[in-house]
């Protein structure tokens, strides 16, 4: 039989960076995950960058059933924790698009500098990789967990092991089961910052445009993110639409405005005053790629051109234009989802330190918990503040 202090399921963001905090309160640590390599989301998120945080995280650009309950972790270990850290590795790194104010921070280099940076903060801890969790059992003071067969004992557990999201990654719901079996409740789970796709009838439309991109305001449930938007051969995805479906319920439609930075009507009337001969189709071109331009004119029924066009016709267009209603289908799922929403109930934890009310030694962490952040460095960020706040009560 093998004793540790704590062990931490999971060596991904948040259970690699709770690695280090544990250790340094003096106890043996053991990081167990049962894939062959550790953070691989961290090495393939941001396109191989990794968005590691962001400049404007606080608790609002996060989903929970609880909308308070972020706070106090992510004041206690904030973004400009996360920066001192990386410059203390001699990490460099940019804010993507600084124009756009999306304080959206990447590393210059690869994000492997970041996985390394997390194995270096963890050092004092044992990492043990192909390892299955086969049971566990709490005996009112110590965990007894079976390890590919090994048994091992702690007094404190951390669960780290993410959401459903890319299962193929090593994704799996195994955080959800602990809590069920320790009696913690477990909020309804589904996929977040996804594609969304169509019936056969808007996508007779959709598809032909696949790989054409607008700046776009999309909106659902009364929120709305104003970034890209992306047609593909199975619907809309691009950052507008990742961030609406986090939003978004089955049954719903979204409204897309294809033109959030120009008053459509305007733009209409001054083509029309211009040159009433052009077609209408044309007169989209101007404001659209040729492609788009081209299905809107269809999807709209518009024929003619700018001069067989009243006010009252123009306005019509422009408030189609400023306001599409899309009824998604569904969306990709988890197999491309980025995130899990809802998770382990944060009724049901401490927000200082992730401990579990109602059972002694155990903490849940990262995406396994209800709180979901926004596209753009905020689950990275939650990862980071929530693996601090466990690892600093150990
Ligand atoms: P994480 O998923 O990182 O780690 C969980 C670990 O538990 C894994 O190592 C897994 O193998 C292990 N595990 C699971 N089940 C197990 C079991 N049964 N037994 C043993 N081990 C088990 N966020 C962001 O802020 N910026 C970004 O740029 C991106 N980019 C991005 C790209 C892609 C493609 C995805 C899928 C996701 C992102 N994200 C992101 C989201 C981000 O990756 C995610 O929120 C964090 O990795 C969550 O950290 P956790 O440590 O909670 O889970």
């Amino acid at each position: 039989m093998e004793h540790v202090d704590t062990i931490i399921l999971g060596a991904g963001a948040a259970g690699l960076f709770c690695a280090g905090f544990a250790a340094a309160r003096g106890g043996s640590v053991l990081v167990v995950d049962h894939a062959k390599r550790p953070a691989e989301k961290v090495r393939i998120s941001g396109g191989g960058r990794c968005n590691f945080t962001n400049l404007y995280a606080e608790a609002g650009n996060y989903l929970s059933g609880n909308p308070h309950f972020a706070k106090s972790a992510l004041a206690r270990y904030t973004q400009w924790d996360f920066i001192d850290l990386l410059a203390r590795y001699g990490i460099t790194w940019h804010e993507k698009n600084p124009e756009k104010a999306l304080g959206q921070l990447f590393c210059d280099g690869k994000s492997t500098a970041i996985v390394e940076m997390l194995l270096s903060e963890a050092r004092a801890a044992e990492i043990r990789l192909e390892t299955t969790l086969d049971e566990i059992a709490h005996d009112g003071t110590r965990f007894r967990l079976n390890l590919s067969g090994r048994s091992t004992t702690c007094r404190h557990l951390v669960v780290a092991t993410g959401g459903k999201s890319i299962p193929k990654m090593g994704a799996t719901g195994l955080g959800y089961q602990i809590a069920t079996q320790f009696g913690l409740p477990v909020t309804d789970t589904r996929p977040g910052l996804v594609p969304l796709t169509f019936a056969p009838h808007e996508l007779d439309w959709i598809a032909p445009l696949a790989g054409t991109a607008v700046d776009a305001r999309v909106s659902a449930n009364g929120t709305c993110f104003d970034e890209a938007l992306l047609f593909t051969h199975r619907g809309l995805s691009g950052p507008s639409i990742l961030q609406i479906s986090n939003y978004w319920r089955e049954g719903d439609a979204i409204t897309v405005d294809l033109l959030p930075r120009q008053n459509a009507f305007d733009a209409l009337k001054s083509a029309r005053a211009d040159n009433g001969r052009r077609q209408m189709q044309t007169a989209l071109a101007t404001l659209f790629p040729t492609k788009l331009a081209q299905a809107l004119a269809e999807k709209l029924a518009l024929t003619g051109n700018l001069a067989d066009q009243s006010d009252k016709a123009l306005q019509a267009i422009a408030e189609q234009l400023h306001g599409l209603p899309l009824k998604p289908t569904g969306s990709e799922g988890y197999r491309t989802a980025e995130v899990t929403l809802g998770g382990v109930d944060t009724d049901a934890l401490s927000s200082k330190t992730m401990a579990a009310k109602s059972v002694p030694g155990l903490y849940f962490i990262g995406e396994v918990v209800d709180v979901t952040g926004w596209l753009g460095g905020y689950n990275f960020q939650w990862a980071w503040a929530s693996a601090a706040a466990a690892g600093r009560a150990i």
